[in-house]
């Protein structure tokens, strides 16, 4: 791989250290680059600064978790004087209350919720709480989706058709039913009689590149699940506090019957949430229900951590204000038709898709609407290139393979001007 034009030295000599310590250098794979990661030093508003003093105008904000930007200043001084005064207490604290009752004021079907430290917990628990009030175990999942790490919902995020990590239990893929995205009647036939726990969705596919659901394909699913007694559980990891205040439930008219939660919910902290009906969360009760094989277990070592609370909560409280959504809505938008429109001037074979604050460049000769039509025609070189030339104008968002791109209150117009002018030069320097 061709050097970076970059002055990137000192991340070099990082990684050539991380390597002899962290399997392939990281600590998750998609932060890896070419020719080697490149290492934060610090970040501010939406920008990035890495060892070697290069400054770049950062899309990928934290993965999605980031919409006030890096370090935003109401938030910094109310951390250090919480850590002052406690990082975590292991017993339960007001802040945690504070930030169970903003989320049920927010997020439309919420009733109740508990925390936890991650989106890949907070699905895990979503399918256990579905299985236990449904007492069925198969679950449906859909394709190109992604929720995370745990073994029963990893699986048909890609198309390769095969396992996607080492370890998974065969026992436990079957288990799993794959659905198609965005296709009422293929999802139909697929659960035929209706033995399934769960139906878990995006409402806007993050990893296969901010492909929106369609709306009657939400209602659909609502009405499946009525018809069968499934849960519908929306995956709301990237989607929640982002799309409106209510999340994609709010924004699309939909209500399920429990959502997952992570991201901004935790205000730049690590933290994953359920919230849903109070039937199925008091499941968790463990004063109601006893024993032990009859309540859904949850719990965690820093689950509730006052700093995570407080950061969530006041990001939470400041996310009531609507004026920050048309900020943030009216640059995606800007952004989508301005990139699309340069593709038109020169008939060049590619889509952005994307809704409210959230864009992806697909060079597809299709539009695409679900995981086949985003790699049927996809060109994956291009795709890379196009993440190499950006990076090498201080641009960065990840993935080199897919080109989606997150906003935060501190970009502004001139960032997607900028962003525009990038990729129309970029296509100039190529044919189609
Ligand atoms: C939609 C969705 N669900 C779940 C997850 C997993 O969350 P985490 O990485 O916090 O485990 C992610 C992570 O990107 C996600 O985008």
């Amino acid at each position: 791989m061709e050097e970076l034009s970059l002055n990137i030295g000192k991340s070099k000599k990082l990684f050539d250290r991380a390597r002899k310590v962290l399997p392939a250098g990281v600590t998750y794979s998609i932060r890896d680059l070419e020719p080697h990661p490149i290492y934060i030093k610090k970040a501010s508003g939406c920008y990035l600064y890495d060892v070697d003093g290069n400054k770049y105008t950062d899309y990928w904000l934290g993965h999605g978790a980031l919409l006030f930007g890096h370090a935003p200043n109401f938030l910094v001084k109310e951390i250090v004087d919480q850590i002052e005064i406690g990082t975590h207490y292991g017993y339960s604290h007001e802040l945690e209350v504070l930030l169970a009752e903003q989320v049920v004021k927010m997020v439309p079907s919420a009733e109740m919720v508990r925390f936890m430290n991650s989106g890949t917990e907070a699905n895990m628990y979503a399918v256990r709480l579905a299985r236990a009030f449904t007492k069925r175990e198969k679950i449906g999942k859909f394709q190109g989706n992604w929720h995370g790490s745990y073994d029963f919902l990893h699986k048909a995020v890609k198309t390769t058709g095969k396992t996607e990590s080492a370890g998974l239990p065969s026992k436990v893929i079957k288990e799993t039913v794959v659905l198609p995205y965005n296709d009422l009647d293929g999802v139909k036939k697929k659960i035929g009689g209706g033995e399934l726990a769960c139906l878990i969705v995006e409402p806007v596919m993050g990893s296969t590149g901010f492909i929106p659901a369609e709306k009657e394909f939400l209602k659909g699913l609502r009405e499946i699940c009525d018809e069968t007694g499934s849960l519908l559980v929306f995956d709301e990891v990237i989607t929640g506090f982002r799309l409106a205040p209510g999340g994609a439930q709010e924004y699309f008219n939909v209500k399920p019957d429990l959502t997952v939660l992570g991201k901004i919910l935790g205000g730049g902290f690590p933290v994953g949430a359920v919230c849903g009906k109070k039937e199925i969360m008091e499941q968790m009760d463990h004063r109601k229900n006893p024993e032990p094989n009859e309540r859904v277990f949850h719990g965690g070592t820093f689950s509730g951590n006052p700093v995570t609370m407080k950061a969530g909560y006041i990001t939470l409280k400041k996310l009531e204000d609507r004026e920050i959504y048309n900020h943030i809505n009216s640059l995606g938008a800007k952004a989508r038709e301005g990139i699309q429109e340069k593709f038109e001037e020169k008939n060049f074979e590619a889509h952005v898709t994307g809704v409210g604050s959230m864009f992806c460049i697909h060079f597809t000769k299709e539009k695409p609407v679900d995981l086949i039509t985003a790699t049927r025609t996809k060109n994956l070189e291009l795709t890379k290139e196009l993440h190499r030339f950006l990076l090498e104008n201080n641009v960065m968002y990840l993935t080199p393979e897919t080109a989606h791109f997150f906003l935060s209150t501190e970009h502004r117009s001139e960032h997607v001007e900028e962003l525009i002018n990038l990729t129309q030069k970029f296509i100039s320097e190529r044919g189609n």
